[in-house]
């Protein structure tokens, strides 16, 4: 049955007068019936006439048999991530509003309705408390892609101090759901919570700069939204965007990831990172068109796809820098060594901060290392694509709320690696390509990152793999210490015209010292790395098309 009929059912007491349901779900729910600690995502219920129900977080919504409207549990660590996002938010947007009140500055007043639903406060013994509400405007969020309004009925129930939702759909039986959805919830988010049926680019278009924050959770990639959503975004507010096209992004089909983001990726154990990265310089490349430029908050790779959480702001003068945060990436075909290029260089002379088409490739025709050839890949974000303050605060705000987040483990590992990834290090090697590529035997990561770090040079691991390794040491070090360790370990065959082979050719101009230095990776407690709760966690078929069988369901 599809949703919408169901719910008419449900709801309308001539169609189902047993049962009456319509009445009970107005009366008997209300946020304060909402459970106060949120419980893992799941279905329940649907028994004796009363419509199944999903709880997640403290939001609940009824639930579609028919996927005539979309929704997928496992992307329950998406929407607990994307809150505590917002709480870190609206926690420094309140300390800049306190800043500001403790300098006296009230130069930014709200907008004339926030002080209309502030007008409970009355009287000039108040007058304190009116002034300070008065000018802090709660942050106004957009769902541009709603689905069932689960996660605009979660942004407003439990994220305090958030303003207005406004979840856009352009499917009319989503926004039906929704309407459900916000009502079954109760007043809290029948008051904050304003579902509207709307193609999301039409939108987005024609509110210009009006919403702190717009979310983005499309069906496979954002792109066709990146244009209007970063213009639709206010100053200093943030874009959230996902993208799960990933066999795209990492490299299944290059000109595919070209025609929709203006990127090459490159195949590799970086490929998540550099889909991170390749969907940073498209959100970058989109806004440079409206004068205005992203700063990246976190940037996650999680379960089957990407997140990405960026500040946008503008101004004409940092626009022109911007070819000094996209690099191309030359990779060699034989050894993997991979080099950076940024677009654009800075002339010293000119004070300006004015990016100038960069020189000729930094890299020669053949790889020094191996003597293959480069591919080139890119454009993609260079500059650190995680804020280190944004992401320790975020880390210390889920650990302190740890009951409020049913992803907790998840989240909190992401976010525990993501703190500690050295921020100017794009991309990374992997051990266990480095060792295959010689065909030796695998030092211990502690101790190739006690040579690292011996040798001069930075190291860390990354949120994307449990075995990368981030670290601005140059790869003729990288290769060097690997050099310095097949002397003292044995190698395995390889023909002539191996990369390998061509490596150890050359003698290391490095004395790699591999002498235990303290303090790396593995002596670090908290895990970053967490297994699936369970199977199947992964991607769902679009609204509207039957789910394909689980292999289970064919025994
Ligand atoms: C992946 S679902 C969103 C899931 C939801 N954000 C959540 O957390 O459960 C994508 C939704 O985007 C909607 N959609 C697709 N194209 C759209 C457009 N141009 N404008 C508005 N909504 C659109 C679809 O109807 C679908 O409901
Ligand atoms: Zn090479």
């Amino acid at each position: 049955m599809p949703l919408a009929f169901r719910f008419s059912r449900i709801l309308n007491p001539r169609l189902n007068p047993s049962t009456n349901l319509g009445l009970a779900l107005a009366s008997s729910f209300s946020s304060s019936s909402r459970p106060e600690q949120p419980e893992l995502p799941g279905a329940r219920g649907g028994g004796g006439g009363f419509p199944a129900t999903i709880r997640e977080g403290r939001a609940e919504i009824f639930a579609d048999d028919s996927n005539s409207v979309f929704y997928n549990k496992a992307q329950v660590n998406n929407r607990d991530l994307s809150i505590a996002v917002l709480r870190s938010f609206i926690s420094r947007r309140r300390e800049e509003h306190d800043i500001q009140l403790r300098r006296g500055s009230h130069a930014e007043l709200p907008p004339k309705h926030h002080a209309e639903e502030l007008g409970h406060i009355r009287g000039s013994s108040e007058d304190k408390a009116l002034s300070e509400e008065i000018s802090y405007r709660a942050p106004k969020v957009l769902e541009a892609l709603a689905a069932s309004g689960l996660r605009a009925i979660r942004y407003a129930l439990e994220v305090d101090g958030i303003g207005e939702v406004i979840a856009v759909d352009n499917n009319e039986v989503a926004i039906e759901a929704v309407k459900k959805n916000i009502h079954h919830n109760g007043s809290v988010a029948s008051s904050k919570v304003v579902p509207h049926l709307a193609d999301a680019r039409v939108y987005m278009l024609t509110h210009p700069k009006e919403f702190d924050v717009v979310d983005l959770d499309p069906y496979g990639s954002p792109a066709a939204f990146l244009d209007s959503a970063v213009q639709c975004v206010a100053d200093g507010g943030i874009l959230m965007c996902s993208a799960t096209d990933m066999a795209v992004l990492a490299g299944g089909n290059a000109e595919v990831c070209f025609s929709k983001y203006g990127s090459y990726p490159l195949k590799g154990k970086h490929c998540h990172e550099m889909a991170l990265r390749i969907l940073l310089a498209c959100i970058e490349s989109h806004a440079i068109r409206h004068k205005r430029y992203i700063v990246p908050i976190i940037s996650v790779h999680m379960d089957f796809y990407i997140r990405v959480f960026v500040q946008i702001f503008t101004s004409a003068s940092t626009v022109k820098s911007s070819p000094l945060k996209l690099a191309h990436v030359y990779q060699c075909t034989g050894c993997s060594s991979f080099h950076l290029q940024n677009i654009g260089r800075i002339n010293s002379k000119d004070k300006r901060n004015i990016a100038l088409p960069n020189f000729s490739p930094l890299v020669p025709q053949e790889c020094a290392e191996c003597g293959h050839n480069f591919v080139m890949g890119g454009p993609i974000w260079s500059d650190p694509m995680h804020d280190k303050e944004w992401a320790a605060s975020i880390l210390s705000s889920i650990q302190a709320m740890s009951c409020a987040y049913s992803a907790y483990a998840k989240i909190s590992a992401i976010m525990t690696s993501v703190s500690e990834e050295l921020p100017k290090a794009p991309l990374f090697v992997s051990l266990h390509n480095l060792c295959a590529t010689l065909k030796c035997t695998n030092p211990t990561i502690a101790t190739f990152q006690s040579a690292i770090r011996n040798a001069g040079y930075q190291i860390s691991g990354s949120h994307v793999d449990p075995l990368a390794l981030k670290t601005d040491a140059p790869m003729s070090v990288i290769w060097d210490i690997m050099r310095c360790w097949v002397k003292i370990h044995a190698v395995k065959y390889r023909p002539g015209n191996h990369p390998g082979t061509r490596i150890l050719s050359q003698e290391p101009k490095l004395q790699a010292k591999f002498s235990h230095v303290p303090g790396g990776l593995a002596v670090q407690k908290s895990p970053r790395f967490v297994p699936n709760p369970e199977k199947y966690w992964g991607p769902k078929t679009k609204a509207g098309r039957q789910p394909k069988r689980l292999p289970v369901d064919n025994l």
